[in-house]
């Protein structure tokens, strides 16, 4: 397994229509390994295929039962919200957007259809805080940040920060 280099905000690969998967090869397994060790590295609770530069249809997330115990993650293959029902707004972050949290509105409850590492197709209903982790992963594979759902002020606040530091990394 790997350590992949996470790609940061304005990187383009974040905005690119991604690729849906159709071979559920070794490839693929490999991939979703890199991309768990990747995000429990950083660390975080879920990761998109194209925060590690793959523009693939390609999410994982972190399911561990508990905080302290074994690390427990799963792949969704070709993820598709079909339903969404209710509101909620609940703090979020980003590994492609360092140093920025802010509450974003999400439904509170969706249902998501996806495949698993072996190309079989699932459907999954969930609601509260697994919600918010799967809608913003499934946002990343369709070129969408979390910063997108802020204020116009916000963003361009952001935008301002970020640049200031690529300046700074030019002098
Ligand atoms: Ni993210």
């Amino acid at each position: 397994m790997t350590i992949r280099k996470i790609q940061e905000y304005p990187a383009p690969v974040l905005r690119q229509q991604t690729s849906a998967i159709d071979s559920f090869d070794e490839s693929l397994h490999t991939l979703v390994k890199d991309m768990a060790e990747t995000m429990y590295a950083a660390p975080g609770i879920g990761l998109a295929a194209p925060q590690i530069g793959q523009s693939l249809k390609l999410i994982v997330v972190d399911i561990s039962k508990d905080k302290d115990g074994e690390k427990e993650y799963m792949a969704m293959v070709n993820p598709e919200i079909i339903e969404r029902e209710g509101t909620q707004l609940d703090e979020e972050g980003c590994l492609s957007v360092p140093e920025l949290t802010s509450k974003v509105k999400r439904a509170k409850k969706i249902t998501v259809i996806y495949q698993d590492l072996q190309g079989t197709k699932m459907q999954m209903v969930t609601e509260d805080r697994f919600a918010v982790v799967l809608q913003h992963e499934i946002d990343h594979i369709n070129g969408i940040l979390f910063l997108d759902h802020l204020s116009a002020l916000k963003r361009a606040l952001y935008k301002k920060k970020v640049k200031k530091w690529l300046d700074g990394e030019q002098d």
